[in-house]
């Protein structure tokens, strides 16, 4: 082999973020995280993944955790790596669209509580859903990333990819990445995808993809070799299964080649040691199902991300009728044709699994239909790459007024309204954005927040008038 220009892979680590996601229903705690956060950030890492939708939505949800204190406190130990984070566009990290106010205050206070780099994506692909997020990004000085929902589908040809990069590097994103949520790209699929992304734009590209279906690792290299920049992996405490490629064998695949990382693998060992026994606590509690860990090919065949197949396996569960699972399956790709052929990534991939599971149970397509069903039927989420089929978007929403501008043209400014609702609670400013996006969740944490303040109050009191707490 001729001698080659050296180019180090860039690592993005996801264990923070998308790793604890993917396995554990992102429940890893802020306590968990902050002893590790130091040596996680000697590594080199081109950026830590620490926040995004279900990370947020979970702190406040089952953790009672406040997600802006928990990115401040990271940032406080990361002092050399770059902070990232996952944002829905319109949808910032909730599941509907937000107007653009909202989505410009949360991108603002992202940026001043610690985060770098955000990436954002359309559940859609519709890039009108993502301009008004990347413009806030580059105003606030951030990077802004923006991400292919990456799917399959004789809509998505190289073409289509080429010609979405294109506008998405015109529109004033800082880099690109190819978000495959459910492991569907294949080696030497990522060999062309890559190659003709760069071919087309000239900002860094980076790939993120999961081991759900096995390929995953063998699709990093194909895509490191063909030029990719950046690639997302988790430590092999939480990686493979529906987590991603784990980082030390990442490392050590490209060491003395070309694209060595040069980290420290005693550095990364360290790292491993510390998150096993919170893996190994995960899987005796049954947090971590081992059914999570190996090998599931039905994604392949069903092209469903694996969040998914366990999020329908859970809806099952609660309506009794498990064993309608496969036929649910089956469902899901026709309901996604139906829809416009989009991708399956949040919220996308609930609304079409939620619709899927109801036409089974119901031995009916379409006769019970849920609003969110509706709203993408009318345009309100935006515009699909494919025509909605028709005959099903008479039945579910007649004649109702289809939207065809940007959404979020119809929607009026929220913030002052929203800040009012939520007054009597709000302790910091960013308040008003957990509550913009999950207001009876982020309504109990704060009254839970209250009732925690009031009894160290409490004991402090006690404590100063020389009485024991108990
Ligand atoms: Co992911």
């Amino acid at each position: 082999m001729a001698e080659q220009v050296k180019k180090p892979i860039k690592i993005t680590e996801t264990i923070l973020r998308d790793a604890h996601q993917s396995l554990i229903a992102t429940r890893m705690t802020t306590e968990q995280m902050l002893p590790i956060v130091e040596k996680l950030d000697k590594v080199g890492y081109h950026s830590l993944e620490c926040w995004g939708g279900a990370t947020f939505d979970a702190s406040l949800r089952f953790l009672k955790e406040d997600p802006w204190e928990r990115l401040r406190k990271i940032k406080d130990k990361a002092k050399n790596t770059k902070l990232q984070m996952l944002f829905r566009g319109q949808n910032i990290l909730g599941y509907s669209q937000y107007a653009d106010d909202v989505v410009e205050y949360f991108v603002q206070k992202s940026i001043a509580n610690g985060i770098d780099i955000i990436r954002i994506f359309d559940c859609l692909n519709d890039i009108r859903n993502l301009q008004t997020a990347v413009t806030a990004a580059n105003k606030e000085k951030g990077h802004a990333q923006v991400a292919l929902s990456y799917t399959l589908g004789e809509a998505y040809t190289l073409d289509y990819w080429k010609d979405m990069a294109k506008k998405i590097e015109d529109m004033g994103a800082n880099s690109l990445c190819i978000k495959d949520m459910a492991g569907l790209l294949l080696p030497y699929t990522a060999t062309e995808l890559v190659q003709a992304l760069k071919e087309t734009v000239n900002i860094p590209i980076q790939l993120h993809t999961h081991y759900t279906s096995g390929v995953a690792s063998m699709t990093y290299l194909k895509a490191v070799e063909a030029g990719v920049d950046v690639i997302d992996t988790a430590m092999s405490p939480f990686a493979l299964g529906t987590s991603q490629p784990a980082t030390e064998v990442m490392v050590e695949t490209f060491k003395g080649t070309p694209y060595d990382t040069g980290f420290d693998q005693n550095l990364l060992a360290e790292i491993a040691d510390y998150f096993r026994p919170v893996r190994d606590e995960a899987l005796d509690s049954g947090l971590l199902n081992p059914k999570n860990l190996g090998v599931n090919i039905k994604t392949l065949l069903y092209q469903v991300p694996g969040g998914m197949l366990s999020n329908l396996t859970s809806q099952l569960k609660d309506l009794h009728a498990e064993d309608k699972y496969y036929e649910v399956l089956e469902e899901v790709p026709r309901v996604r044709k139906d829809l416009g052929e989009c991708p399956l990534v949040t919220p996308s991939s609930q609304i079409v699994g939620t619709q899927a599971v109801m036409n089974v149970i119901n031995g009916e397509r379409y006769k019970m239909v849920p609003q969110q069903t509706k709203d993408v039927l009318s345009g309100k989420y935006g515009a699909t790459v494919k025509p909605f089929n028709a005959e099903v978007q008479k039945k579910c929403i007649g004649d109702a007024e289809i939207i065809t501008c940007r959404p979020a043209d119809k929607i009026e400014p929220q913030l002052e309204k929203l800040k009012k609702e939520c007054a009597q609670w709000t302790q910091q400013e960013e308040d008003v954005l957990s509550y913009a996006l999950f207001p009876q969740v982020a309504t109990d944490f704060f009254k839970y927040r209250e009732a925690q303040q009031t009894k160290v109050d409490a004991t402090v009191a006690d404590t100063k008038n020389g009485a024991y707490p108990v």
